[in-house]
């Protein structure tokens, strides 16, 4: 039998359907609530509401889980490489080695960047923030090939695509911190895997070559999977929607970039060891600083802590607190910061204020602390969150893009301004700022 909701509205009865997700997730299908009663629904934030169903990410918030394309992020984060990560969650499924190898040879062709485009990097300012160049330039990539820009691509030129925005985002990036620096850029070498190219551009000096330490690469290539996608958050939200309008990939990548950008979202992994340094350098106490975060001081917030979802803990939160350690470690690095972080992880997490309210550590908390160890530097952080998420972002650009039935994201609101008022001539106008 199929369940339904009943609702009554203004004494009369309604019902609804209820759709079933694969694991059981229930939710009220409204989409014919307003054409049958007058009434739509009010979820500022949409805290609670689905805004489609997705067959690549599946988080259960409660119980701390999750996982790609099916996949629990744990046995990909111990077994996978980022690439074969990616390739899974776009194409649904882990591939073979001939589909890896194929992928890999695209990257590969795609890693340099066109010089007409790379002259567009000498029309930012040094300090230009990176998140803004990473932004332009993903649109001004898709003006060096028409062909992407249709909002119809057959499967070779969406492959082609997504191996365009996976590789030379990496190349941009690096590219971006060059410039910042005044130092020129560096080209990838073929002959190197995804992550260790990247550190190649970041850090070879024309006279230093940088040679990778695999656990480095390692600890990246981790970092990169666990922000790889995350269902319906703020970015990928904005790429739906993006796409849902007919909008090709790369204008809706570069909206994603430009949402991750906020300190509530992406831009929290950087927040999170300002604060830590902020903490650390005015000798403040940690259980003060908690304090003040309780009291809502200046509007301050635990940084890297809480989240929208997950109400228990971030599995990934778990898997980067250990690679944090380790990279400290390994690079023989003061762990000052990452002692600072467990204190308030410790204190935090037996606090009712933050009990009660289910914050716990995310994502963000270890990604700054492991990200610094590592070298990148700080207003570079979120760049790498975006290198990590662009493989969801392409996902679920191909959901909504693949979708026959596809409509327009175009949600409603409750307006709440002024009633109708007539316009009355500018020389009759009260000025109130005078009066
Ligand atoms: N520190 C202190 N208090 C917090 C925190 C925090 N980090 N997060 C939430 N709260 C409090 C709120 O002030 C609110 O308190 P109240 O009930 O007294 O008003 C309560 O907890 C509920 O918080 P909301 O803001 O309603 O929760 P929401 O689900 O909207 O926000 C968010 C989630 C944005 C992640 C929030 O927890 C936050 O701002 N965290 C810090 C920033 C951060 O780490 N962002 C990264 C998120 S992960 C990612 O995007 C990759």
């Amino acid at each position: 039998m199929t369940a339904t909701a009943k609702i009554n509205l203004g004494g009369k009865d309604y019902s609804l359907p209820v759709v079933k997700g694969t694991l059981n997730e229930l939710a009220i299908d409204i989409s014919k609530l307003r054409e049958q009663t007058g009434y739509i629904t009010l979820d500022d934030g949409f805290g609670n509401t689905g805004s489609c169903t997705s067959a690549i990410t599946y988080i259960d918030g409660d119980k701390g889980i999750l996982r790609y394309r099916g996949y629990p992020i744990e046995e990909l984060a111990e077994k996978s490489t980022f690439i074969e990560t990616a390739w899974t969650i776009i194409w649904g499924r882990l591939p073979t080695q001939t589909e890896l190898r194929h992928f890999s040879l695209l990257l590969t062709e795609h890693e340099l960047i066109h010089e007409g485009l790379r002259h567009h990097f000498d029309g930012f300012p040094i300090d230009a923030p990176p998140m803004a160049i990473l932004s332009a330039m993903i649109q001004a990539m898709s003006c060096y090939d028409n062909a992407l820009l249709s909002n119809h691509l057959n499967d070779e030129e969406f492959e082609g695509a997504a191996a365009k925005l996976i590789s030379k985002v990496r190349t941009i990036a690096a590219a971006a911190y060059k410039m910042s620096t005044g130092r020129p850029i560096i080209y990838a070498v073929p002959e190197y895997g995804y992550v260790n190219n990247f550190l190649h551009m970041m850090f070879t000096l024309p006279n230093r070559p940088y040679i990778a330490d695999p656990d480095i690469v390692k600890a990246l290539n981790l970092i990169l999977i666990l922000h790889a996608d995350h269902e319906q958050n703020c970015s990928t939200s904005a790429v739906r929607t993006i796409a849902s309008g007919g909008a090709n990939l790369f204008a809706s990548a570069s909206a994603g970039v430009s949402a991750l950008w906020g300190n509530l979202h992406g831009g929290a992994n950087q927040a999170v060891v300002e604060m830590l340094e902020e903490i650390r350098k005015t000798r403040t106490s940690v259980k003060d600083f908690v304090e003040k975060v309780k009291r809502k001081e200046n509007g301050i917030k635990l940084m890297g802590f809480g989240h929208r979802v997950y109400k228990n803990f971030d599995p990934r939160s778990k898997i980067l607190q250990e690679v944090a350690s380790k990279v400290l470690q390994k690079q023989g690095q003061s762990d000052e910061l990452l002692d600072i972080a467990q204190e308030l992880a410790e204190i935090a997490l037996k606090d009712d204020y933050f009990i009660q309210r289910k914050l716990y550590p995310n994502v963000d908390f270890y990604s700054g602390i492991t990200l610094k160890a590592i070298g990148i530097p700080l207003n570079m952080f979120t760049v790498m969150f975006a290198i990590g998420r662009m493989p969801g972002w392409i996902a679920n650009w191909k959901e909504v893009h693949d979708n026959p039935k596809q409509k327009i994201y175009r949600p409603r609101q409750i307006y709440m301004g002024e009633d109708t008022r007539h316009y009355v001539p500018i020389d009759t106008r009260t000025d109130l700022r005078l009066s």
